[in-house]
């Protein structure tokens, strides 16, 4: 969890003209200030992460990279102790190829990880942009085993799956991901649109070979389909919520990548959401996945960690657009308990609890492009037994 540049602001460079969003070291600084002031460090957002552009054009005479002089004037490794100061993390973006893809420099091993330890990075962005496709595997496993060999635990974040045809959907790639990222990117670049979202939660929705996108999840390895959009203009606030909710179900790392500065009270509220981090962040690190799919709804489902008995977050989400409110009849037998279980219903939107019917039925009514998001606990019961 964390904030990311990326998807809020890009690759602006000129700080003349626009000095509160260019890449710059004020930027990172201002968003890890506003991370801790807004609390959101407390709720897990402990990551502040550079994307492109933030290196000079060019490397060095002696082959070193320097951050951009003018955009960052004391320095990558005084900003990484500012940020660290503030009890959060720091992490760098680089390119496997040979530029990235705003085109700076690409990665050179030998000479930027000494550097980026030296930097005392946290995390590291790794992009797929000019690089041979059929090289990533081993590209990305070299790196792996470089990062490693330096002794600092360094978040290893792969793009390589995004760059497949297939994905990287295949049991030796998935192996060799699970085995050395920590998370990758699987599909598209999010924008700041519904339709970008809803391309990506389809990409995840899909039923895949012997679910090897689902199962391939787990502590330490995250399928990631890119950042939150919660707090940009892009999106409506039931559909931030909708995205942020998703999100939970997939596990996803969650990224911010939104203006702190300006972020309304609503948004915030959203990102913020407890009930909600608690469900994406549960210990036992199980994607979620579809239940049922008519083509107008989803019904998602995530199995959660209990002391209790048995957890499930339940999601419905409203595909449709256009003014169609559904009606939901649910029932537990649809999560293979049976009728009669001491069932508890956690609404974590509303933040309430909600009843259940005596058959053990539920109605839920979702507006167009929005989801309702449920915690249903089945308790364990005890018999207690005379002696
Ligand atoms: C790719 C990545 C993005 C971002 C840009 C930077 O498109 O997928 O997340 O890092 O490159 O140029």
């Amino acid at each position: 969890m964390g904030w990311l540049s990326w998807e809020r602001f890009g690759c602006e460079t000129d700080c003349k003209t626009s000095p509160k969003s260019c890449i710059s070291e004020q930027l990172y600084l201002d968003m890890a200030q506003q991370l801790a002031s807004l609390g959101l460090d407390k709720l897990g957002y402990r990551y502040v992460n550079i994307d492109d552009c933030w290196s000079a054009l060019a490397r060095n005479k002696n082959g070193t990279l320097s951050e951009d002089a003018v955009r960052f004037p004391s320095g990558i490794g005084a900003l990484s102790e500012k940020i660290h100061k503030l009890g959060l993390l720091f992490g760098m973006y680089t390119d496997i190829g040979s530029k990235t893809c705003g085109g700076y420099p690409g990665l050179n091993n030998a000479i930027d990880i000494p550097q980026f330890v030296d930097w005392k990075i946290d995390s590291l962005k790794v992009d797929g942009c000019y690089a041979d496709v059929k090289e990533m595997k081993k590209l990305y496993t070299d790196l792996g085993a470089a990062l490693n060999a330096t002794g600092r635990p360094i978040l290893y974040s792969c793009s390589w799956p995004a760059y497949q045809a297939d994905h990287c959907e295949n049991e030796s790639d998935m192996a060799t991901l699970v085995k050395e990222c920590n998370l990758w990117r699987n599909f598209d670049d999010v924008y700041d649109n519904w339709a970008s979202v809803r391309s990506i939660a389809n990409f995840f929705a899909r039923k895949t070979k012997d679910d090897i996108l689902v199962r391939s999840a787990g502590p330490g390895h995250w399928n990631d389909p890119d950042m939150l959009l919660a707090g940009n203009p892009g999106l409506s606030l039931s559909e931030q919520r909708a995205q942020f909710a998703i999100w939970a179900i997939l596990a996803a790392p969650l990224y911010i990548s939104a203006d702190l500065r300006v972020i309304s009270a609503d948004s915030l509220a959203i990102l913020s959401n407890k009930e909600v981090i608690d469900i994406n962040q549960d210990i036992l690190g199980k994607q979620g996945h579809v239940l049922s799919d008519d083509g107008n709804y989803r019904i998602w489902i995530r199995l959660l960690s209990s002391s209790e008995g048995e957890k499930i977050a339940v999601l419905f989400e409203n595909k449709g657009s256009i003014f169609e409110k559904i009606r939901f009849r649910f029932n537990i037998s649809q999560l293979g308990w049976s009728v009669g279980s001491h069932v508890t219903v956690r609404d974590v939107h509303a933040h309430n609890d909600l009843p259940l019917g005596d058959d053990g039925s539920f109605i839920v009514d979702v507006d167009e492009s929005s989801v309702e998001f449920f915690v249903f606990t089945k308790i364990m019961t005890y018999e207690i037994i005379e002696m």
